[in-house]
């Protein structure tokens, strides 16, 4: 059965209008207090996303996705648990790092089993890149921590490439108890391997 288009007023107001995609966001004003942030980049259906929010209500969560269904189950998932820590931001995720995201502004950033574009010539259209990571570490503040997490391998090989030849990185050892995201439990039923990096920003990256 299709859910219906219409949010409720509670999970419509969960969704953070851009009045102007091309201006930062200002924390303070979305969340109405400041508090460390961080951002789900494809938050999916914002099950990691509402799960964080309610383990840690000290913190501030934005998730941003594109995909409109994607974006209303998010505000009713949100909505549902009545949380007033997490926001969702519908937009493209270079645009929305580039110019939504002011710089040094963000504590923890994920990126979690982005889309992995799998054939050879769809790589290409692959999201995490040096450019946009050059981007993601400039809104991380000094010490942000980056959360990367994929099934698939050779998007992982990737990336660990990227984070190879960019300074100012250092790997964590310790894995925090994070919750599994939509994704990754059907990853995990399936049996496919997860590859998770996190690393600490710890100098400018020019
Ligand atoms: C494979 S899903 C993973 C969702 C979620 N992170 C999870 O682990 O359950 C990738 C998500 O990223 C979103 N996405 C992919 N490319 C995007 C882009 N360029 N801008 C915004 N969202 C994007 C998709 O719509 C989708 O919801």
């Amino acid at each position: 059965m299709r859910r219906s288009r219409i949010l409720s007023p509670a999970a419509a107001a969960v969704e953070w209008p851009l009045a102007d995609p091309l201006q930062p966001l200002a924390f303070p004003e979305i969340f109405g207090r400041t508090a460390p942030v961080e951002v789900d980049l494809g938050c999916g259906d914002g099950s990691f996303l509402a799960a964080m929010a309610e383990r840690h209500l000290e913190r501030n969560y934005l998730g941003c996705e594109r995909m409109i269904g994607r974006v209303r189950s998010a505000c009713r998932r949100i909505a549902a648990r009545g949380l007033t820590n997490a926001r969702i931001v519908r937009v493209e995720l270079l645009a929305g790092v580039t110019e939504l995201l002011p710089a040094a502004s963000v504590d923890v950033c994920h990126l979690l089993f982005p889309d992995p574009w799998p054939k050879r010539r769809h790589h290409c259209r692959r999201i995490f890149t040096e450019e946009f990571l050059r981007r993601l570490l400039s809104a991380l503040k000094p010490g942000g921590v980056l959360h990367l997490a994929t099934d698939d391998a050779d998007y992982f090989g990737q990336m660990q490439r990227v984070l190879g030849g960019t300074p100012g990185l250092e790997e964590m050892e310790e894995l925090p108890d994070w919750p599994v995201t939509t994704f990754e439990q059907r990853f995990r039923a399936l049996g496919s391997p997860v590859h998770r990096v996190l690393l600490r920003k710890v100098s400018e990256v020019m």
